[in-house]
């Protein structure tokens, strides 16, 4: 808490009057593709955006300008040829379980945001990748609550450090994108705590972001933005949160929503075109009126907005950051390089041009647009890369979002990159639009490289795993032809992979960014040795999974839905560990052209879990691990718990003591009765792996009983 920032709001707000302190509570959305009617709210000069809140000039509070989000100052339409860096995905930020990276990603966005004016950045989504199908998985960093806040937390220090507001959303369990709007997420509350909200709590805990945006959907019967027990007895009540709530886009139906914790309506056009009106204008001043909403809840919402602007200093900004678009570019290229997943190499990889072979050496290079760019996701988190789209193809589809699902394609062609790399070689390309044309390259190439890709994004769930557009075949008819198939996937989600056993490597690419293809190309040369790990579990097929068929998927937009979430605390390799299954690839799974070998475990309780670990790299080249520790067992008996993690760089030969200290919250059960944290008293076994898969070194630590937090 920042008591100088405190004082500074009771004081601003306590000279407001009843209309300015109004004019706070909501957001209105710029021009755009969709809103081409300009609101008359937002003044002449104002550069248009996802949402605009007037400042108080006379006071010296300026006006919030709002932009998207996560991967890049998003621009739909908002500002006529503005583009910005666009990042990978972010759950490819969550294959490099790279603090750093995800801290220079926010200061990049952060910054290229205040260059235009734009002082609250809609990023940091939280939600954990609880369901391999939900389209906006490739926003969110993880299927683990800790690798979600430590990532989560950096990436808002970071855009708060350019004095920029930072949002953390959507809170606190928004898990799937089908009928968002009436769809009910059911959830064990204390299994709530011990995960989508665990998230937060780090994120916000480590961060303290100026505000949270709740999501659209219903927690346990009640709207998020409506939802007392969680916006005043957890958010605000347990863990003091200071700062402000707003709502998603269109997610006000009602004004009461004020008197349950949320601050401010965003995007009030979008809720007159979901529920028929503004709530936080005309009918809150009314319930003022009437003294259904008191003046102190409208005082403390006020001052919760002021908080965040003194706290972050968007009020004291002096003069405006030079943005270098090649130095964000780099940091766009490394997250890419860091984010790929090795996830299955015969020896196929990296490639090598035979010095007998050159100019004979033939590459095939199959689908995925390859030859244009590659994929990013689709929704409000799309951004316009430095000189637009290589090409955007309509896909459409039902709900307001139809507009916006469009398969993007970023300029940076893999292989036009991989030409670059492999001058030796014979590189030609197909289209990947039938087999049997795709088969005819294969056949005569002494490598084939098969790119999948699906369209995901915000607004819909995807029906299964398989690849669309008949892919899986052209990828199973190329292995038949090639021996030495390599396949990359750029999508937002785990695959089915029914091609596996024939192929001889995989990369998952994610959707790597305005530099992806460089990355994409660099790792398969050789030049760039993969890291990434897997930031959530692959299965082998939906049957796997918690919910084999997803409640709702394919009803009508607009039918009610209730999806429970009765895996409760158990998400991702916690499911599998809890269920005894083996998935097609594991948490934290990634491969490297060297290798790393483990040894030294040793476990200590002093006044908090620690653990120390010996890495090395073993194999012939430099390279990066994740050394990941894992509970395995707890007194009452198996359950999995990542509980610590470090990246780190080796040279051949090289070792490394890896310190890893433990948040007694990953070894706790989170009791509803009590209000609070428990560790019971017993026996914690530990395990230090390459993956959740892979665990290798065991050790034990006994723990006394306590009881902490709220
Ligand atoms: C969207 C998204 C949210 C985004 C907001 C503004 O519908 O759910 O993540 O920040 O509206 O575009």
């Amino acid at each position: 808490m920042n008591s100088e920032a405190m004082e500074r709001a009771r004081e601003a707000e306590a000279q407001l009057t009843d209309d300015e302190r109004f004019s706070l509570l909501i957001s209105v959305m710029g021009t755009n593709a969709v809103l081409t009617d300009k609101d008359p709210r937002i003044p002449d000069g104002v550069p248009m955006s996802a949402g605009y809140t007037p400042g108080i000039p006379r006071l010296g509070i300026p006006g919030l300008l709002m932009t998207d989000a996560s991967l890049g100052v998003t621009n739909p339409g908002y500002r006529e040829g503005d583009t910005a860096t666009a990042l990978p995905a972010s759950i490819a930020l969550g294959a490099s379980f790279n603090p750093v990276l995800a801290r220079r990603s926010g200061q990049l966005i952060g910054r290229e945001a205040r260059s235009r004016g734009l002082n609250v950045l809609l990023a940091g989504g939280l939600n954990l990748h609880r369901d391999p199908r939900n389209g906006r998985n490739f926003e969110y960093l993880s299927e683990d609550p800790w690798l979600t806040g430590v990532l989560g937390a950096e990436s808002v220090e970071g855009i708060q450090g350019e004095q920029v507001i930072s949002t953390v959303k959507h809170f606190s369990l928004n898990c799937n994108e089908t009928n968002r709007h009436w769809l009910d997420a059911v959830i064990d509350p204390a299994a709530h705590r011990e995960s989508d909200l665990l998230a937060f709590e780090i994120a916000i805990e480590r961060a303290r972001p100026g505000s949270v945006m709740t999501g659209y959907n219903k927690i346990n019967g009640t709207y998020a933005g409506g939802n007392e027990g969680l916006l005043q007895g957890i958010l605000k009540g347990a863990w003091g949160f200071p700062g402000w709530v707003m709502s998603d886009w269109g997610a006000t139906p009602s004004w009461d929503f004020a008197l349950q914790g949320q601050d401010q309506e965003s995007g009030v056009q979008i809720d007159v075109m979901m529920w028929g009106q503004e709530s936080f204008t005309a009918p809150l001043r009314a319930a003022f009126e009437s003294g259904e909403f008191p003046k102190q809840r409208l005082s403390e919402m006020v001052q919760r907005i002021l908080y965040a602007i003194f706290d972050v200093g968007i009020d004291d900004w002096e003069g405006t950051p030079d943005v270098d678009p090649a130095a964000h570019a780099a940091v766009a290229l490394e997250t890419a390089r860091q984010g790929i997943v090795l996830l299955k190499n015969d020896g196929v990889l990296p490639l090598e041009v035979p010095s007998t072979a050159v100019g004979r050496f033939k590459i095939a290079v199959i689908g995925g647009h390859a030859q244009l760019g590659v994929p990013a996701g689709c929704g409000s988190s799309a951004v316009t890369p430095p000189g637009g789209y290589a090409e955007i193809h309509s896909i459409g589809g039902p709900g307001i979002m139809g507009s916006m699902r469009n398969l993007y394609l970023l300029p940076s062609s893999p292989l036009a990159e991989l030409q670059k790399l492999l001058p030796d070689a014979e590189i030609e390309y197909d289209p990947g639009m039938n087999p049997g044309e795709a088969v005819l390259l294969a056949r005569r190439s002494d490598v084939a490289i098969v790119f999948g890709i699906r369209v995901e994004g915000e607004g819909y769930d995807n029906a299964d795993l398989s690849l669309p557009w008949g892919q899986d075949t052209v990828i199973d008819a190329v292995a038949g032809a090639n021996s030495n198939t390599v396949v990359v996937l750029e999508t937002g989600n785990p695959v089915a992979m029914p091609w596996l056993p024939k192929v001889s490597a995989v990369l998952a690419a994610w959707y790597p960014g305005q530099c992806g293809g460089q990355a994409i190309a660099e790792i398969l040369a050789g030049v760039t040795n993969p890291s990434g790990k897997l930031p959530l579990t692959f299965p082998k097929d939906l049957d796997q999974t918690p919910r084999p068929v997803l409640p709702g998927l394919g009803t009508p937009w607009g039918t009610p839905t209730t999806v429970t979430y009765n895996e409760g605390s158990d998400v991702g390799y916690r499911w599998f560990a809890k269920a005894g299954k083996k998935p097609l690839f594991p948490f934290g799974h990634g491969l490297s052209y060297t290798r790393f070998g483990y040894g030294n475990l040793t476990v200590q309780d002093r006044g908090g879990v620690r653990a120390e670990v010996t890495v090395t790299n073993e194999g012939p080249r430099p390279g990066a691990d994740v050394p990941q520790l894992y509970l395995l067992e707890d007194p009452a008996g198996p359950r999995m718990r990542l509980l610590g993690f470090e990246r780190v760089d080796l040279e051949p030969g090289e070792s490394r003591t890896v310190e890893l200290t433990v948040d007694p919250r990953l070894l706790a059960c989170y009791s509803t009765g009590r209000g609070q944290w428990h560790i019971a008293a017993g026996n914690y076994r530990l395990a230090l792996g390459h993956s959740a898969g892979d665990c290798s070194l065991e050790a034990d630590v006994y723990l006394a009983e306590s009881w902490f937090g709220r």
